[in-house]
């Protein structure tokens, strides 16, 4: 009888060991299993709560924002004007921009000038055809006081092309890829809406010699 009652205080320590050790770890498991449910709800509650009232707000302001920049996109595009094309960085005339001939990134080749929108080689060459002309005009276009101040006999070329005229200010006596916009042309040509007399003075010039001066200039005034 002895034995009996230690065995079963013995068994009774055990048994309330493993309860408190079930225990504990029951409740331990508990906390960890309420605590990550609670973190995980109140986090997608936050996240479905921001996210649902956030979304509609940039739509909201991008309904009508959007077509705002289209607008502004489009002043920026015809930042350039009516006659120029939009190539990327500049504003170009297609018709005669060197670089952008005819379409963009188009650029004529080495002695090449775009006009009306192709790439010309120039048949007219400045030095061989059109020098020889005015040098009947270097008497009176060379020296020391040229008339006019026009230099027709050393730099020939930089006196004329894209140069305002002395007598006719606003008009350029020679106008790259214009024939009828240059001055010189009526000046020889004796248009009524010239300022003094027609050159040369002494009689015009054989019709050959003016056309090769006009195809130089429709050929886009090439120092060729
Ligand atoms: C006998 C002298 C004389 C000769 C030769 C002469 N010119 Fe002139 N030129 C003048 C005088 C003077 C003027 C300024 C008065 C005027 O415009 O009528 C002038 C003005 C001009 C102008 C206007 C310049 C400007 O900026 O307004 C042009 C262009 C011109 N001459 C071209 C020629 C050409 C091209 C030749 C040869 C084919 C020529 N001239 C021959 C005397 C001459």
């Amino acid at each position: 009888m002895l034995h009996s009652p230690l065995r079963f205080r013995r068994f009774l320590l055990l048994v309330s060991i493993v309860a408190l050790l079930a225990t504990a770890c029951g409740s331990s498991d508990d906390v960890d299993n309420e605590d990550s449910p609670d973190v995980g709800t109140q986090v997608d509650a936050g996240t479905v709560g921001d996210a649902g009232p956030a979304e509609p707000e940039p739509d909201a302001d991008a309904g009508p924002a959007e077509p705002d920049a289209t607008g502004e996109d489009s002043d920026t595009e015809s930042g350039c004007t009516a006659e120029e094309t939009d190539c990327g960085d500049s504003c170009v005339d297609l018709d005669s921009d060197d670089d952008h001939c005819g379409e963009c990134g188009n650029a004529c080749g080495v002695g090449e000038s775009c006009v009306d929108a192709q790439c010309q080689s120039g048949d007219v060459s400045f030095s061989e055809d059109v020098e020889p002309i005015l040098d009947g005009c270097i008497t009176c276009h060379g020296g020391v006081t040229p008339r006019a101040d026009l230099n027709l006999s050393d730099d020939a070329y930089d006196s004329l092309v894209d140069v305002e005229s002395t007598d006719c200010p606003g008009r350029i006596r020679v106008f790259p890829g214009e024939p009828d916009e240059s001055y010189l042309i009526d000046k020889l040509e004796g248009a009524d809406d010239i300022c003094g007399t027609q050159m040369p003075q002494s009689g015009e010039l054989p019709a050959s010699e003016l056309d090769t001066i006009r195809q130089w200039i429709s050929e886009g005034a090439l120092d060729n």
